[in-house]
This record gives structure tokens, sequence and C-alpha cells, in this order.
């Protein structure tokens, strides 16, 4: 069992469409997958339910002493429990920026819940701010999503300088699962950019990379998973391989 979060602060780089479709993919071979949306867009839990509201979310796991289980609800199409977020989520960097061990809030949330589950996900903002490092601080591993053509070696820098400040100063390893490339287009620009990375740093790419293809989004529109919306397309084929390549 392992609490894995899908991290990039740069915005836009498919960590959500990453977060949902490896959650389905992974839940598709039988395994048991819990996906925690820590980000106050609640990108993961619109494109799983759509409109639908909830009266207890993450916000409420975080500041109401809510126990998780009683935020969890079930999505049959995905076949994955879900604790959804909401906007008021925003707020909780400044709130619990002077609670004692506000870097563990999550961690100490969820130790009991993920037993349950062979793999919890967590979709994270585009931020390296506190709800962030509580991700970070509850998972064993991280995967990282990118768009080749949008990418900058920076981006990659600040997140191995943040896990290098946690494993100090916090006395917490968190191992990079892998880089998962999204968006990708044979151009070019998308090859050259994938060398530089390999070359920069000695952090696996999984070699299934998600095409730029128009069933993602589509998907997201009409709240399932691409393997169902389109399991036809390159996009579908490609989660199937990439949820292969990313289990461990
Ligand atoms: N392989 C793809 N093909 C086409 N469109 C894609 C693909 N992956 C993601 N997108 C689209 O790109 C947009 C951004 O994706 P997504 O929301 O997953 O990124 P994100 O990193 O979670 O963004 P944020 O930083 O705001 O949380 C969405 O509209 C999504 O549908
Ligand atoms: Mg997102």
């Amino acid at each position: 069992m392992a609490v894995v979060s899908i991290i990039n602060q740069k915005g836009g780089v498919a960590k959500t469409t990453t977060s949902v479709n490896i959650a389905a993919s992974w839940s598709s071979t039988g395994r048991k997958v819990l996906l925690i949306d820590l980000d106050p867009q609640a990108s993961a839990t619109r494109s799983i339910f759509g409109e639908e509201e909830f009266e207890k979310t993450i916000f409420d796991v975080f500041i109401n002493r809510l126990p998780p289980e009683e935020a969890v609800v079930r999505s049959k199409v995905f076949s994955i429990d879900v604790i959804p977020s909401e906007i008021l989520l925003s707020g909780v960097d400044i709130q619990i920026a002077a609670h004692f061990g506000r870097e563990k809030i999550l961690k100490n949330k969820i130790d009991g819940i993920r037993k349950k589950y062979d793999a919890v996900i967590i979709d994270c903002a585009p931020s390296l701010g506190l709800l962030t490092i509580n991700a970070l601080m509850a998972s064993r591993d991280i995967i990282i999503p990118i768009c080749p053509e949008y990418f900058s070696l920076k981006g990659i820098e600040l997140i191995l300088e943040t896990l290098k400040n946690l494993r100090i100063g916090l006395g917490h390893k968190v191992h990079v699962r892998g880089i998962v490339i999204s968006r990708y287009r044979d151009r070019k620009i998308a090859k050259s950019t994938i060398d530089e990375i390999r070359q920069a740093y000695g952090l696996k790419i999984f070699e299934s990379y998600i095409p730029d293809n128009i069933a993602v989004e589509e998907a997201h529109h009409k709240h399932l998973p691409v393997i169902d919306h389109a399991p036809l397309s390159g996009a579908a084929k490609a989660f199937h391989a990439l949820a292969e390549e990313t289990w461990a």
C-alpha cells in the first residue's frame, strides 16, 4: 500500500488528468483506490462528479476534525473512493500556518484509513504551499506530470529542492516514482525536452507518453475515465500502459 502524490507547481500540466485516469486504470485491474482531491480548484472532484455538491470534503478533515472515512464518497463510474475538495480549502494554508505539526496534519488524519486501500492518490494544487507539503509528508512516492512543450527545468529543480528540504528539515524521504510525459506531440521540441530531462536528472521517465488527444478533454466533460469514454483512442491505450508502469 502506498500513498502517491501527483505534483507539479506548474499549472495545467495534467496533474488532475493523470490522477483521475491512473486511479481509474488501477482500479480497472482490481485494485482498491482512494483519490484525495487536495486542490481548492476541485478539478478532480468536478471531473469525476460534475456539479454534484458535497456536504463533507477534505476541508472538514483538515479544519473540522472530521474523520476522513466520513468524507469518502464512492464513484461507481470510476470504481474508486474519493475525498472531494471545495473552494474553502484555499484558506487552509493560512488557517493551519500557526499549528504545531502543521506539515503532518494530512498524514496523521489518513494513517488509519489508508490501510483499507491498495493505493491512495493525492491530486495536488499547482503550488508548493502548505497543502502540498502536507501531501508530500503523507506520501511515500510522487509522480511528476509534465507537458514537454511548456516545460522548464527550473520546475523539476524546485520540486527536488522541496524534497531535499523535507528530508533534511523534517526527516521524511519521498521517492520520485517517475515523470509522466503528457500532451505529447511528435515534435522535435518535445523530443529534445525529454532528452534534456533525461540528461539533467537521474529520474525515471515512464515510457508510455500520453498523447495530446481531444478524447482526454471530452472525458473530463463527460465525467468518465478516458479508458471508458474512448477505449480505442491512443490516450486510453497510453493510460492502460501507464497504469501498469506506474504501479509499484
Ligand atoms: N493528453 C491530453 N490531451 C488533451 N488535453 C489534455 C491532455 N491532458 C490534459 N489535457 C487538458 O489540459 C488541461 C489541463 O489539464 P489538468 O487540469 O489535468 O492539469 P493540472 O496540472 O491538473 O492543472 P492545475 O495546475 O490547474 O491543477 C485540461 O483542460 C485537460 O483536459
Ligand atoms: Mg489539477
